[in-house]
């Protein structure tokens, strides 16, 4: 196994176009002890996409920061970790959860739940290449007849993987139901490597019990701390001026990180720090395409209000 040093057990999923930098950025001013970037692809990495190789730019208090990427072809995944050491991360985490066509129908993110060697050989080559410890992210199995989650725990721990995550549902599923816990639990007694368990935890009291019931290492918290980095705190209920205060700063990084694009980006996150606003009004903050007009507009929100008081 490699040794993966106790990094706390909070943080925020990886997610595709909202975990970047300044999403990693908000989670561990609130709170998240640790990052996870997106999953970038290891093929892309290969190629030399600088697109994909931006995903993984970040500033030193997102440490620790754990790099995920996807693949199924040996080649690239060892390129691919040869293109993202220099940038120095703590960790890296082999995908296993991605169920999208473009993905997984390729022996990719889920994929590899239908080939467990294949994904041990993948991860093995990671560590190798890197020196590194090195986790993986799984989904408890392919269907509801493939729920092969504790012989996948085995053949990666006996790859040497340091940690697992696992999102209680098949890939099959996709978000639909509710997540499974149990699975999680049943990982952390047979295996002894840190699991983190994951999947519609919406609070960090509710994070803490999920831990604490189950015998799990850790927490990740996904879509309910997007624009609400608050989750990562206790006592997440906060009113509309810490709102206001967190989402201007999240826009700026935004702004600074992605220049103008930012915006667009920003905006998924904007939809629930501004959750206090009827929708018609909200509406007008989401449709603002000029970054200066919208941070403006935030700021005159948050006067306003700071008057009204
Ligand atoms: C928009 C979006 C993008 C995601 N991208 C990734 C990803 O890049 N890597 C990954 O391992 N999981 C990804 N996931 C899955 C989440 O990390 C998490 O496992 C899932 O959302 C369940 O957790 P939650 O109920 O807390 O959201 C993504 C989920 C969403 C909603």
């Amino acid at each position: 196994m490699s040794e993966r040093a106790n990094i706390g057990w909070l943080a925020m999923s990886p997610m595709a176009g909202v975990s970047d930098s300044p999403g990693r950025i908000m989670s561990r001013r609130y709170g998240a002890h640790f990052s996870f970037t997106e999953f970038g692809g290891a093929d892309y990495l290969a190629a030399g996409n600088q697109d994909t190789l931006k995903l993984y730019e970040f500033t030193p208090e997102e440490r620790p920061i754990i790099f995920q990427i996807f693949g199924s072809d040996p080649d690239s995944i060892r390129k691919a970790v040869q293109i993202l050491l220099p940038l120095e991360p703590d960790q890296l985490d082999l995908n296993m959860g991605c169920s999208v066509n473009r993905v997984a129908m390729k022996g990719a993110g889920a994929g590899l739940l239908r080939n467990p060697e294949k994904a041990g050989v993948l991860l093995e080559i990671m560590r190798k290449e890197s020196n590194l410890p090195v986790s993986a992210k799984i989904r408890i199995g392919w269907d509801s007849d493939a729920l092969n989650f504790l012989e996948v725990g085995r053949i990666l721990e006996e790859s040497g993987a340091c940690a697992l995550s696992v999102h209680g549902r098949t890939a099959a599923q996709g978000y639909r139901g509710l997540a499974n816990h149990e699975p999680a639990s049943l990982l952390a007694g047979e295996l002894s490597i840190p699991v983190f368990g994951n999947g519609d935890i919406a609070s960090y009291e509710q994070a803490d019990a999920f831990r604490k019931s189950q015998g799990l290492a850790g927490v990740l918290i996904g879509r309910a701390s997007i624009g609400n980095p608050f989750v990562f705190s206790p006592g997440c209920d906060v009113g509309p001026d810490q709102k206001l205060e967190a989402a201007r700063v999240h826009l700026d990084l935004s702004l600074s990180f992605h220049g103008r694009q930012g915006l667009y980006i920003f905006r998924k996150h904007l939809s629930r720090y501004l959750d206090f606003l009827a929708p018609e009004e909200r509406r007008r903050y989401l449709t603002e395409t000029e970054p200066d007009t919208l941070f403006r507009a935030l700021e005159q929100l948050q006067e306003q209000r700071a008057l009204k008081l």
